[in-house]
């Protein structure tokens, strides 16, 4: 269901005042900035606590409007964007000259996507420019993937949140850098490489040529509960032992419990992995709420379709149990 065409129109008036506005994609929710304006661009990363040499996402109608940011459309780039846009891919583009620093974090490229969520083209429509959005949270903590968690998030430091509901993907977009040096994945996620490959040519490996990606910590994407990850084998021993050490744990699990696993809160996301991805942050919000001592994931498989969720399993349980930075 699309909100009332009148937020559209309040929304775009609130963006050209340079104020926030959060808005739904396919992937998750951004929070979004006229990214020709660098005094409200610099809100984006106050409202986050995100540093600033990190940078963001400028979001586009399509292919014809991208062409404004970036200085070239290698015809990889082109042949990638007529495929998977609108969708859950973002191009990395040598910047035109006219994209504000704040946006690019001084990089010599540009980040472009165009999603597909119609919320989020009915927003770019009304707007008529840009939109500069990261995913909608505090900086290195869960994405989200519906209206409540933006609350929870951000609150009053956003005008206005469009709600679309749940992402229907649930994992943000692949990242493709696309230079002189070749195409590169810089961030997998619900595109696989083998799909951007087929359609524009081999990838090569990430080395010091390739764009940085400044978000691509280790850490990222974390609960504030302790996460593990474990072998699957070696789930039931692990959650058995917690148990009788008197833990209160979660269990992330793609597999269904074993008849034992009673005493401990199972949440079971597979065995698919588009709906694993689709659940995974908002299950990981509502155990980091349940006062469990420790959430316990099963290592999910190690086949393609699993890449994104593993890399976000990853980096979550590597920066799980931090205390996240206040915002000054
Ligand atoms: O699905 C998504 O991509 C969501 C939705 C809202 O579009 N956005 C998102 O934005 O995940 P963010 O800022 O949370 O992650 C974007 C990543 C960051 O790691 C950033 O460093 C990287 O993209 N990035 C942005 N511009 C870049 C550039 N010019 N070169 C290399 N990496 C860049
Ligand atoms: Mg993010």
């Amino acid at each position: 269901m699309l909100p009332d065409p009148v937020l559209f129109e309040r929304a775009a008036t609130l963006l050209r005042a340079g104020e926030l506005v959060a808005f739904p994609t396919e992937t998750v929710y951004g929070l979004g900035a006229d990214a020709r304006n660098p005094a409200a661009v610099a809100r984006i990363f106050a409202a986050k606590g995100r540093p600033a040499s990190h940078p963001l996402i400028v979001h586009v109608r399509d292919l014809a409007a991208a062409s404004e940011w970036a200085a070239t459309v290698p015809e990889a780039a082109r042949r990638l964007a007529a495929t998977f846009w609108p969708g859950p891919l973002t191009l990395v583009l040598p910047r035109a000259r006219a994209v504000p620093d704040a946006v690019t974090g001084g990089q010599p490229t540009v980040a472009l996507r165009a999603p597909a969520h119609p919320v989020a083209q009915a927003l770019l429509a009304a707007f008529g420019g840009g939109i500069a959005a990261p995913s909608a949270n505090r900086y290195g903590h869960i994405s989200p993937t519906r209206a409540a968690h933006v609350v929870a998030e951000l609150g009053d430091r956003v005008a206005l949140i469009l709600d679309g509901g749940d992402c229907p993907i649930g994992l943000e977009s692949t990242i493709v850098g696309c230079t002189e040096q070749g195409l590169t994945l810089l961030r997998p996620g619900g595109i696989p490489a083998s799909r951007i490959a087929a359609v524009a040519g081999p990838l090569v490996a990430p080395g010091a040529a390739v764009p940085r990606v400044p978000g691509s910590e280790r850490a990222h994407y974390a609960p504030r509960t302790p996460m593990q990850l474990v072998d699957p084998g070696r789930l039931p021993g692990a959650a058995g032992m917690a148990l009788a050490e008197g833990e209160r744990i979660a269990v992330l699990a793609w597999s269904p419990p074993p008849p034992d696993a009673a005493g401990c809160v199972w949440r079971q996301l597979g065995p698919e992995p588009e709906s694993y991805a689709r659940q995974l942050y908002a299950t990981l919000r509502e155990l980091d709420e349940a006062r469990v001592t420790r959430i316990l994931v099963e290592q999910v498989p190690e086949a393609e379709p699993w890449a994104a969720i593993a890399d976000r399993l990853r980096r979550a349980a590597a920066g799980s149990g931090m205390a996240l930075p206040d915002a000054p």
